[in-house]
């Protein structure tokens, strides 16, 4: 069978809303994706801002008044290292808080947690390859997940940083006994040895921005179904089955039946124009046939 005006009609509808809620659902996941990675650029800031306001506060003003108070050849890591104040406060902060990470991430380091993993060796790479780079931040897959980082470079830039990671001879005696002579010494002058890296989760807000969408496609898929429905009732009611029935009748009228009855239509538009204009052709070749037996 041909395809009727219904069918037409109801191909054209579904087309134009496929393609509507395509565009909209893409829209949609590009909108809310792009928005989750700027919160989580927000977060990794205000994160990175936070661990780096409180190393400053303990290297400019708590560390000299260790220094002070301790005797003089003695090493307390955790009173006197910024590094070891750092990573134990962020051990802390995480235990309530999963989802984000912060590494003092080093090529060799003296405690082993601290050791860089192969894309933090090369963001480290990355600063050393142009040294005007302070910062680097995006998005990496981490073991299939999805993180925003935000890196900065670690220099030696101090000789006195070398006491402690050049030889390891000179060494504090409290430091080897600690962390042993194998890792994290022979540092030279001006090498970029590690990063502080902050990670964001991004998987959770992603999926939340897929489910928005499918939420969003689901509705606009619901509408549609609800809206073709219609329009197959409606053109049924207004257009096809008046049609027909017109159809019926101008055959029968072709055929010289029935053409006592009248033929009319409840509406006054086109189909209603069509009714009286078929109408006065039967009356034409009723008023025609009459005058033909009369005869
Ligand atoms: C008095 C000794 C001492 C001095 C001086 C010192 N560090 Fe350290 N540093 C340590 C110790 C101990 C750790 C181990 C931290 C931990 O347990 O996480 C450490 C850790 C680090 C780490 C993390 C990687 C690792 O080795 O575990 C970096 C990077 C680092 N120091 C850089 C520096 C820089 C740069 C300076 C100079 C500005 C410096 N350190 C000065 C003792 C020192």
């Amino acid at each position: 069978m041909k395809i009727g005006i219904k069918g037409r009609l109801i191909t054209v509808v579904l087309c134009l809303s496929f393609a509507a809620v395509a565009s909209i659902g893409t829209a949609s996941y590009k909108f809310s994706t792009s928005n989750a990675v700027d919160v989580a650029k927000e977060k990794g800031d205000i994160i990175f801002n936070y661990i780096m306001a409180q190393r400053d506060f303990f290297r400019l003003e708590q560390r000299s008044l260790a220094m002070e108070i301790v005797e003089h050849d003695r090493f307390y890591p955790t009173l006197m290292s910024g590094f070891v104040v750092t990573r134990s406060t962020w051990d802390r902060f995480k235990e309530n808080l999963p989802g984000y990470m912060f590494k003092q991430a080093t090529i060799d380091p003296l405690f082993p947690a601290n050791k860089a993993d192969e894309d933090e060796l090369n963001i480290i790479s990355e600063f050393k390859a142009s040294e005007s780079t302070k910062r680097l931040e995006g998005i990496i897959n981490k073991k299939g997940e999805d993180f925003y980082y935000i890196a900065t470079p670690i220099k030696i830039t101090k000789k006195g940083c070398l006491r402690c990671h050049g030889n390891p001879a000179k060494a504090p005696k409290d430091q080897i006994e600690i962390y042993g002579t194998e890792h994290g010494y022979n540092w030279k002058m001006g090498d970029t040895v590690a990063t502080f890296i902050v990670y964001v989760s991004l998987d959770k807000a992603v999926a939340k921005a897929r489910k928005t969408s499918m939420i969003l496609v689901s509705i606009a898929a619901g509408i549609i179904l609800v809206l073709v429905i219609f329009i197959w009732v409606f053109i049924n009611f207004v257009v096809v089955n008046p049609i027909l029935k017109l159809s019926t009748r101008a055959e029968q009228v072709s055929l010289g039946r029935n053409l006592k009855e009248t033929i009319s239509h409840r509406t006054d538009d086109e189909i209603g124009h069509l009714a009286s204009a078929i109408n006065r052709l039967r009356i034409s070749l009723l008023k025609i046939l009459q005058r033909v037996e009369k005869k």
